[in-house]
């Protein structure tokens, strides 16, 4: 039906293992809003959560666009919403905005720059250098991150991955402790503690290639555990360890192989994004894959 239909299939780095093995590209949000773009297919069908199926949209509306689950959202991208945005931006008048790219199309048209966890740090240390007063919106602990390795201050907001979050410092000491080898990899949606014990902070993808070229061959993984399918598939000798086998994300474990052959069949649920708040949201999304 892929072939039938012309279709490309997406799949995030945390979807399950059998979603990743038909894939035809595995990867984090940057790398897969590159695809999206680039893409030749009439359907792109997306394995992963809602805004990410969005971003696929906003950067090739002439495409059909599908989540296989329509409640496969970002918890974290719900928790701001357009008005809060355009409240905080007339508290800062002369702030620049920034999102990450866990966000809606309707708050990303608010904002002058979109990120994802990995180019902040390089957008920050670029584009944003010139402006003082810098809007970081939603990820409270991915804005720390940046913060701290940038020596830059935003204004920042009360959000942040439920996910993520259920990983404390605690469980990367007790994984040490077992693993006294290992190298630790975390997710820079971690907590601020988790980040500062890690060897390594990166985005999925900069995980999964830390993990490959490193001469280490034990790891202990800060983030969502799908992402452990891919690293063990890539290194098939080197031993990788969950900091927390209850970091998973539900709505990401949402796609499963039944629903991308529904939705191929019925072509749903098809993403739809106005265009008024389209055309403003690309001209972040393209500032950000211009700093890819
Ligand atoms: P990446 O862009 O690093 O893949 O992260 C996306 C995400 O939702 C992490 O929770
Ligand atoms: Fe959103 Fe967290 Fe799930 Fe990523 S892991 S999609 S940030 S809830």
């Amino acid at each position: 039906m892929r072939r039938e239909k012309n279709a490309v299939i997406l799949a995030h780095n945390y979807q399950l293992p059998e979603v990743q093995d038909i894939a035809d590209f595995v990867g984090d949000s940057l790398g897969l809003s590159m695809q999206a773009a680039k893409t030749n297919a009439d359907i792109i069908v997306f394995c992963g959560v809602h805004f990410m199926a969005e971003t696929a949209k906003i950067l090739s509306p002439d495409k059909t666009v599908l989540l296989p689950d329509k409640h496969a959202g970002c918890p974290m991208a719900d928790m701001i919403e357009a008005a809060d945005l355009k409240q905080l931006k007339a508290e800062h008048p002369s702030a620049v905005t920034m999102c990450y790219v866990n966000t809606s199309a309707a708050v990303k048209a608010q904002c002058d720059y979109c990120c994802t966890s990995g180019n902040a740090l390089k957008m920050v240390r670029s584009i944003l250098s010139g402006h003082k007063e810098i809007i970081f919106v939603p990820d409270k602990y991915l804005a720390h991150y940046v913060a701290g390795r940038t020596g830059r201050q935003f204004i920042t907001w009360e959000g942040y991955c439920p996910t993520h979050a259920r990983i404390l410092p605690e469980d990367i000491m007790r994984a040490k402790s077992l693993h006294p080898r290992a190298k630790v990899i975390v997710h820079p949606e971690c907590r601020p503690e988790l980040t500062d014990l890690a060897d390594i902070a990166a985005s999925t993808e900069g995980m999964c290639h830390y993990a490959k070229q490193a001469e280490a061959n034990e790891f202990i993984i800060g983030t969502e555990t799908g992402i452990i399918h891919r690293m063990k598939k890539e290194n098939p000798d080197k031993y990788f360890y969950p900091a927390a086998a209850t970091a998973t994300c539900p709505n990401m474990k949402k796609i499963t192989l039944e629903k991308i052959l529904w939705s191929l069949t019925d072509m749903e649920e098809e993403i739809k994004v106005a265009e008024e708040i389209r055309k403003k949201a690309k001209i972040a999304i393209d500032r950000m894959l211009q700093t890819a």
